[in-house]
């Protein structure tokens, strides 16, 4: 229980924090998470109580201007920006090692309901009133998890190591070798968002597969993990802020974008249509991104 009450403390933490951003951009943070996690595709995008925040558009005005954008939209980029010497504004909360609690083992995993249906029960058990921030962002958790994967995706949402890694050996095949990459910060920057530099060239990491695994918020750490079959590039990519920042950030370039949603938070960030360029994005501290090892390239 320890655990589980350590972890309670720092969801109401992260939350708060969730919530200070939301006040003055309304949904469109909990809009950037989803539409990072899952891709609509054109059919779902029109069913509205399906993914209740990835099927509206981010914002409602259509604003584009950089200055109004949400500052944690910007981690996109296009592929062509991938070069030495190129400078990219990002959006880089720092990975705080009590952010992220341990997760729990499967036993304790499995032995608290998770799902839609028992939200009640659970807000009784976390003591989270109906309709409160916490019943919320629990709620929204619960959905996404429940969310069926898109054509070509595979996702499950992990609580205990053994099932995120199961998932994985499940996605590559068992006989499969991988490790992990998840983005580094060598120096804290004194802002969220800086313009970076691009210091070295790019190092590609081979990706015939790859696992990318988002923290949800939730009273105690859950992974969604999930693994699309379109082509992806991964990059590591060393940054250097003009503000202090050091940063071996980790990227994915999604080489199809053209049955993305139009309204798809990236298209307007990069000013493109689906379809045209590849979209890029880096991962923050606290994902994970599991990859092969050994494998060759396809196609
Ligand atoms: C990044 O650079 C642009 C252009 O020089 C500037 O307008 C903007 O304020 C900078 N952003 C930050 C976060 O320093």
């Amino acid at each position: 229980m320890m655990g589980l009450q350590f972890a309670l403390k720092t969801f109401l933490l992260h939350l708060l924090l969730v919530l200070c951003t939301h006040r003055s951009h309304g949904d469109a943070r909990e809009m950037t998470i989803s539409n990072v996690l899952r891709l609509p595709s054109e059919e779902e995008n029109g069913v509205s109580d399906k993914g209740m925040h990835r099927s509206r558009p981010v914002h409602a005005n259509p604003s584009t201007r950089m200055d109004h954008m949400d500052p944690s939209l910007m981690i996109f980029f296009t592929l062509n920006d991938l070069k030495v010497g190129k400078k990219l504004p990002i959006f880089f909360p720092m990975k705080d090692s009590s952010s992220t609690p341990p997760l729990m083992s499967r036993d304790e995993a499995n032995s608290i309901p998770f799902s839609c249906a028992d939200l009640p029960h659970l807000l009784h058990f976390f003591s989270f009133s109906p309709g409160s921030p916490q019943a919320k962002a629990m709620e929204h958790t619960l959905r996404e998890c429940e969310i069926k994967p898109i054509k070509g995706e595979t996702k499950i949402c992990a609580a205990s190591l053994e099932s995120m890694l199961d998932f994985v050996r499940e996605t590559f095949g068992s006989e499969t070798q991988f490790k992990v990459l998840s983005t580094t910060h060598l120096a804290k920057s004194r802002t969220l968002l800086d313009n970076y530099t691009i210091l070295d060239e790019p190092n590609e990491i081979p990706v015939p597969k790859m696992v990318a695994c988002h923290t949800m918020p939730y009273p105690y750490t859950v992974f969604y993990c999930h693994s699309q079959e379109t082509e992806n590039k991964a990059f590591v990519v060393s940054l250097g802020g003009d503000h202090g920042g050091r940063i071996e950030g980790v990227a994915v370039c999604h080489m199809d974008t053209s049955q993305w949603s139009p309204n798809h938070a990236s298209f307007r960030v990069l000013g493109i249509e689906p379809g045209t360029s590849p979209v890029c994005h880096f991962f923050r501290g606290d994902n994970l991104v599991y990859v092969p090892i050994n494998m060759p390239i396809h196609g």
